[in-house]
């Protein structure tokens, strides 16, 4: 063995120690369940709390958050002392899907309970106490599952949209009238419990911008219902007037800002919700807000965002000319955000002959806007009195400077690389003694006698 491998051997062997030392103290560190809560079991995703004589009485905690958004599966069964999901007790278990609380004294269920869970999909509630539950405690969630068999619910228009449930495991649910008596819920009706219905008028809303427009929301169903609007964030100034089951909004010198924007009444009472939307289509006449100097990519581009409804037509100007359009100047629409629209002319391989100033012209039938650039794209080739180093090739001076950070890059990449490599070989060669004086020799110059004793 050289004696440069015997350093080496002796750092791998270093190495080791504290890689095993670290193991250890991970393991050490690392005790699975120890922050399940008394009472309660945890497997990896799931807490589950059965123990029937030794009741938890609010849902268990565990010692951080982090550990409480693992958490999908939360399962309490046979709690006597168990009553009620409130407002902020599931707010940690962000990730939950299932939960089950079943044979308890769950008598309420606030309607915020599961705000934060927006994955919550299957709900086993059976054998509980609950008399009542409303829809609004659901309408955030997607859920799948929700058994509440074995609860006596009460035959009462806070409950009846539970009849409209369509679950996808669907239960006979019985309900307890004011006697005593059970009835199907299913069969239940109730005079003065009526779902809403909403319209709102005019279904179509094109008009020119300036203009006043009022939207008409009417809605029926018993117990009235409220109404409540909901808007993009309008730019056009806005009123609402309420009137029994009527509200009225009215928006005044309408912008075209807010073109696209789509306008929901919504009327809801204890049976259930409605909505009744309308997009607001407003006519205003072109404006172009930017035309900007050529730039290259792949393909010359003069860029432009203009915004306009009926969308406008566009065409160019090159120095006061007519552009003709075709395979190797055209103008593109790349995308429509924001209420604009935005593009390109379009020149592949552009010359002398297409520099000069460029003339946007946007019309649609309610006006018209331009606006001009000048491009410059190449010298004429006999024209030896300018050097303008920018437009001569294709290369703006950015890229140039890019180029250089990538020689840069590249070049202390290779000096690493070839370091690396020649580790490598001493490593590999200094193992073997036969060779190692020959790699050591080969590369360091340095005595063959040094090396070998
Ligand atoms: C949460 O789960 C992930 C993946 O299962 C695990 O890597 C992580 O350590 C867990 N976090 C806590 C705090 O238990
Ligand atoms: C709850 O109690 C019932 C009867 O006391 C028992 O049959 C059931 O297995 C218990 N559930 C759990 C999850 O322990
Ligand atoms: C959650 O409930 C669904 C539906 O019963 C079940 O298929 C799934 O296995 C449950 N997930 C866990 C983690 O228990
Ligand atoms: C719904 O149940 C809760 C808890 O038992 C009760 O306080 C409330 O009065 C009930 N609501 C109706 C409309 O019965
Ligand atoms: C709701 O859940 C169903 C199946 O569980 C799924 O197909 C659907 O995409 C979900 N919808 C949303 C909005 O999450
Ligand atoms: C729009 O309403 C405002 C304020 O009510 C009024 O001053 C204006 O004349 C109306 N415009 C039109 C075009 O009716
Ligand atoms: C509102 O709607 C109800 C029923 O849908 C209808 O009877 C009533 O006439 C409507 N009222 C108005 C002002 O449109
Ligand atoms: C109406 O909508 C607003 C905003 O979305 C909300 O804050 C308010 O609580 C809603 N009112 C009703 C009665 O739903
Ligand atoms: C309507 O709004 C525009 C800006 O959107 C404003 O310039 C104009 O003065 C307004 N007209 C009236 C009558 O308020
Ligand atoms: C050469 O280019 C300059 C600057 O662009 C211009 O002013 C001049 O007229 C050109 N000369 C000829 C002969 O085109």
């Amino acid at each position: 063995m050289s004696l440069l491998s015997g350093g080496f051997g002796m750092a791998r062997w270093g190495f080791g120690w504290a890689l095993l030392l670290l193991l250890l103290l991970l393991l050490a560190l690392w005790r699975p369940g120890a922050a399940c809560p008394e009472l309660c079991t945890c497997t990896g995703a799931r807490i589950s709390c059965v123990d029937a004589k030794h009741s938890i009485m609010a849902f268990p905690m565990l010692q951080s958050e982090a550990e409480m958004e693992n958490i999908t599966d939360i399962y309490i069964a046979n709690q006597s002392s168990f009553k009620s999901i409130n407002e902020k007790d599931l707010d940690s278990y962000r990730n939950l899907r299932n939960l089950t609380v079943t044979n308890t004294r769950l008598a309420y269920i606030s309607r915020q309970a599961f705000q934060s869970n927006p994955k919550l999909q299957y709900l086993n509630l059976k054998e509980n106490i609950l008399s009542n539950l409303s829809w609004r405690t659901f309408r955030h969630l997607n859920i799948s599952y929700l058994l509440l068999a074995g609860n006596p619910l009460q035959c009462i228009c806070e409950n009846v949209w539970l009849k409209q449930w369509r679950g996808e495991e669907a239960e006979d649910l019985l309900c307890v009238e004011e006697g005593g008596k059970r009835t199907a819920l299913s069969t239940l009706t109730l005079p003065n419990c009526v779902l809403p219905t909403v319209t709102l008028k005019p279904t179509k809303v094109t008009m020119q911008k300036g203009l006043n427009v009022t939207l008409m929301c009417n809605t029926s169903g018993t117990p009235t219902p409220t109404l409540n609007w909901t808007t993009c964030k309008l730019n056009s100034k806005n009123e609402h007037e309420h009137s029994g089951q009527m509200s009225e909004l009215r928006l005044v010198n309408v912008s075209s800002l807010d073109n696209g924007c789509k306008i929901t009444c919504r009327s809801e009472n204890m049976v259930g919700e409605a909505e009744a939307s309308v997009d607001l289509d407003i006519l205003f006449p072109p404006v172009i807000s930017k035309l900007m100097d050529a730039v290259s990519d792949h393909h010359w581009c003069i860029p432009f965002s203009m915004s306009g409804n009926p969308e406008p037509k566009l065409s160019w100007l090159l120095n006061g000319k007519p552009v003709e359009e075709g395979p190797f100047i055209r103008t593109m629409i790349h995308d429509y955000s924001e209420g604009e629209y935005h593009g390109c002319l379009h020149l592949d391989s552009p010359t002398h002959i297409n520099n000069g100033k460029y003339t946007l012209l946007a019309s649609n039938k309610y006006g018209e806007d331009r606006k001009a650039v000048f491009a410059h794209f190449m010298h004429e080739p006999w024209n030896e009195s300018v050097t303008d180093p920018l437009y001569y090739d294709d290369t703006p001076i950015g890229q140039t400077e890019d180029k250089v950070a990538v020689y840069l890059v590249v070049g202390i990449a290779a000096v690493t690389f070839t370091g690396f490599i020649l580790m490598l070989v001493i490593l590999k060669f200094g193992r073997n003694s036969k060779f190692g004086i020959k790699g050591f020799v080969l590369f360091h110059n340095v005595p063959v006698e040094i090396v070998a004793r």
